[in-house]
């Protein structure tokens, strides 16, 4: 249940790509959380823009929980990756004064692992499950009571001398977060108060985050500085910390430490990454698509094996911000290319059917 097994869970769920290039924005979205990254965190909703109806729904609970001095109803935060769903579960804890307790689906591995976890906390903590689309189905069933009725009831021994042991764990907060809503099912769903979904940011939102973090990190950096990591992050503040480290090393290589428009566009232009956020993988995938199977329908799994990326990978990372931003669309039979997409790799559709050279 350790730090490090969470993070063994991650590395195990992507393949490790070099730190520019191709892979960047998978690597960044799904690399365990660097201490440099931790620093940046808000800690407080006061800190955290963005996501305003999030935002208020959680204050509106935070606020009603302290005045009849109950624990939080349990939430469940989806969206993609690095939208800040981590974030608000530690921000929770804090305006609660409470503790938050950290781990994720695929550490569960039995039930025994829960009545642990749950048994050492304390009335009104907040147990936090990331990734809990990935519990195991046979916890999955123990959590079911302990969220409703605050019990657990173990089977202990086999055999003939197996016997069930009800165990009662005091009145806790589940937060769950998951960036594939659609794999969880419908019982553990309905038992989430709140179930909120978090979006890809503005971009004026995200430049505010782009000079907040750039405060704390003491980096110089003007307000078109600002905009440009802000317009090339895709929508999303993991992503923007992450440009930032990389724009502040290329600054201070290649200018005079201070990020300005030309210096943003040059460094990130050196990691491939395009004005509108698109990386390498983004415009492999859209180019597969539009060569080999020119305006048909194709399946995620026939995607990942043409640019060799793990399906989960794309469907989590990049898929969602393709979606969101009109260069794919999801189709019964498929992912399918829009017009946009086409463009977007210098090619457009011919017929609805074959992609030609513009
Ligand atoms: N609204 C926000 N304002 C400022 N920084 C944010 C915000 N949301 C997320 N971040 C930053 O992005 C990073 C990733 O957020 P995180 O909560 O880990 O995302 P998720 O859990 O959804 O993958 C955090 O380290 C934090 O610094
Ligand atoms: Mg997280």
């Amino acid at each position: 249940m350790s730090q490090s097994k969470i993070e063994n869970q991650k590395s195990k769920m992507s393949p490790a790509s070099p730190a520019t290039g191709l892979g960047f924005i998978s690597t960044a979205l799904s690399a365990p959380l660097s201490p440099a990254e931790a620093a940046l965190r808000p800690l407080s909703f006061s800190d955290f823009t963005g996501q305003l109806k999030t935002v208020e729904r959680l204050q509106v609970m935070v606020g009603a929980a302290k005045k009849r001095g109950e624990a939080l109803n349990h939430i469940l935060f989806s969206g993609p990756p690095g939208l800040g769903k981590t974030t608000l579960a530690f921000i929770l804890g804090h305006e609660l004064g409470k503790s938050v307790r950290v781990t994720s689906g695929p550490v569960i591995e039995k039930a025994g692992d829960l009545a642990g976890l749950l048994t050492s906390l304390e009335e009104g903590d907040i147990l936090f499950i990331d990734e809990i689309h990935r519990i195991p189905k046979t916890v999955e069933e123990y959590l079911y009571s302990a969220m409703e009725d605050f019990r657990l009831d173990i089977m202990i021994d086999q055999g003939p001398n197996a016997r069930s042991v009800r165990l009662s764990i005091p009145r806790f907060t589940l937060i769950g977060a998951t960036t594939r809503s659609g794999l969880l099912t419908a019982p553990l769903r309905s038992r989430f108060t709140l179930q909120t979904r978090l979006d890809y940011y503005d971009h004026p939102t995200l430049e505010g985050i782009v000079r907040r973090s750039c405060g704390l990190l003491k980096v110089k950096i003007d307000d078109d500085g600002a905009k440009e990591i802000a317009t090339r992050a895709r929508g999303t503040p993991r992503v923007a910390n992450n440009l930032i480290n990389f724009v502040r090393d290329f600054a201070q290589e290649r200018a005079k430490g201070i990020i300005t428009q030309p210096v943003a566009a040059a460094a990130l232009e050196l990691l491939e990454i395009d004005a509108a956020g698109l990386d390498e993988m983004d415009k492999r995938m859209l180019r597969v698509m539009a060569e080999n199977y020119g305006g048909k329908p194709v399946g995620m799994s026939t995607i990942a094996v043409a640019v060799g990326e793990e399906a989960e990978t794309l469907e989590e990372v990049h898929e969602p911000f393709l979606i969101q931003e009109g260069y794919l669309q999801r189709t019964p039979q498929g992912r399918l290319l829009t017009a946009k997409g086409y463009a977007a790799v210098g090619l457009k559709p011919l017929g609805g059917d074959q992609g030609s050279l513009l």
